[in-house]
């Protein structure tokens, strides 16, 4: 770096996080300059179809260009933000930064659940930082707080809400009584969800997410695929009443837990029932909340805004002004840990919760004894039957809580209540979270 307090920007996507970062940069420079002693710049913006993306506002000097390696590799560039998402060009590109000696900051969960590893191992080869605050929960400082503040306690489990879109659904669900379709398609209309929603309602977005937060909070190599993930789009209007009935109300979680004392880790997005008087009950629309939770100091937990372009822009400049500060030199080792231990997966009979079973029949003679019969051949023990009034007796909802029971027990019950032959949807089962 030619200045340790002047740091020129190279840009690598101008959209709704890109655009956000570069107004933030020009509203904030006077402030970090005055306060801080640091003179940061937006030299250079790379996107395709640049031509339909030159802005006058985002001043004078600025290179635009559909040329991205020409700003990885810019000798005018001091630090790289890649801010396109997805896995190419931004690994390539990320790559080409990290090599020509350039620290690079990013959101970008998706590229850094899947190759994180590799580019914080060439970060540290070229010893050159990697900022990734921005990837998980928007504005949240969660994965500062991990490799800082927590680095001082033996972690035992992060969780949280990590799909801003799937929580605005759910929470406008439970307020409205109106169906998934629906709210999805108001979601879509105030930019809340995507075009194609997939990745956020069918818990992909927070599978990523989460293997990133149990990386950095276990120090081990959690792939994204150990993730159990279950989305949000089987939920219906009456999920909501019979959640109010348990003083319940349904959350997606993304919940990764240390299990037994060799390090098994169980790692699951899913929806639970969390009780009304929680923490996590009070996070609506869609703001995220994490909590960590260690041997020794307990469980602490952070809440804000996890997406839109202004709160994810803070925290790639959070990293920026770190990187500035430290004269680009790393610190602290991007992911947390200096070595990654082995991941060694959780047996699902060491998950054990209560649980609700939602169940649709047509209705008939015998259905509750043969539910019954399958759960207690499982050795599964009922709590209570839960029915409203229901007018519609060929799609008639009621719930069975259970006791505490094993993943591996509830996965092979579930396995015979489905092949039952009265049901008008399939059966889902909710964990009971407190
Ligand atoms: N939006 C959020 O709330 C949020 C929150 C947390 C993290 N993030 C992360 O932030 C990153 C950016 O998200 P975003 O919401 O800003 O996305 P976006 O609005 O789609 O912006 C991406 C930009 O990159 C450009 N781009 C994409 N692929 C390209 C390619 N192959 N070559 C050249 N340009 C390309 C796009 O150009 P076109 O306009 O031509 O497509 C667009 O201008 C992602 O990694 C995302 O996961 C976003």
């Amino acid at each position: 770096m030619t200045n340790p307090n002047r740091l020129r920007i190279g840009l690598l996507g101008f959209g709704t996080v890109g655009q956000a970062f570069t107004r933030l940069v020009l509203k904030e420079r006077g402030r970090l300059l005055r306060d801080h002693a640091l003179d940061l710049e937006v030299v250079a913006i790379g996107n395709r179809r640049i031509d339909e993306k030159r802005a006058g506002w985002a001043g004078e000097g600025v290179r635009f260009t559909d040329d991205l390696a020409s700003v990885a590799t810019d000798p005018g560039v001091d630090l790289v933000v890649e801010l396109l998402g997805g896995l190419e060009p931004a690994r390539s590109l990320q790559t080409a930064a990290l090599s020509a000696g350039k620290p690079v900051v990013t959101a970008n969960k998706m590229l850094f659940a899947h190759h994180g590893e590799e580019l914080a191992a060439l970060a540290r080869e070229k010893g050159v930082s990697l900022g990734l605050e921005a990837a998980v929960a928007g504005g949240i400082p969660i994965l500062r707080a991990l490799r800082e503040s927590f680095a001082a306690d033996t972690l035992t489990s992060v969780s949280g809400i990590l799909n801003g879109t799937s929580n605005f659904i759910l929470t406008t669900m439970e307020a409205t009584g109106r169906s998934y379709a629906d709210v999805l398609a108001e979601a879509q209309r105030l930019g809340y969800a995507e075009a194609d929603p997939a990745s956020d309602v069918e818990g992909n977005d927070a599978a990523y997410k989460l293997a990133l937060l149990a990386r950095m909070a276990f120090g081990t190599s959690v792939p994204v695929s150990a993730v159990r993930c279950s989305g949000i789009t089987h939920l219906l209007p009456c999920d909501f009443e019979y959640a109010r009935m348990l003083e319940r109300t349904p959350r997606q979680l993304a919940v990764a837990r240390r299990v037994g004392v060799d390090g098994a880790l169980a790692l699951s997005v899913s929806t639970h029932l969390v009780s009304q008087r929680s923490l996590l009950a009070k996070i609506e629309g869609p703001f995220n909340a994490v909590a960590v939770e260690g041997e020794t100091g307990g469980t602490f937990v952070l809440s804000g805004r996890g997406a839109g372009g202004g709160p994810t822009a803070t925290a790639v400049l959070s990293d920026v002004i770190e990187i500035a500060r430290s004269g680009a030199r790393p610190g602290v080792p991007p992911l947390g840990v200096h070595a990654f231990a082995p991941f060694t997966a959780a047996s699902p009979a060491a998950s054990v919760s209560a649980v609700a079973l939602r169940f649709v029949v047509k209705d008939a003679p015998g259905i509750i004894a043969s539910i019954s019969r399958i759960l207690a051949e499982n050795e599964i023990n009922i709590d209570a039957v839960f029915q409203t009034r229901g007018e519609d007796k060929a799609a008639l909802p009621f719930v069975v809580t259970l006791e505490p029971v094993a993943g591996d027990g509830l996965a092979r019950a579930l396995e015979a209540l489905a092949a039952l032959p009265f049901h008008q949807k399939p059966p889902v089962a909710f964990p009971l979270t407190d």
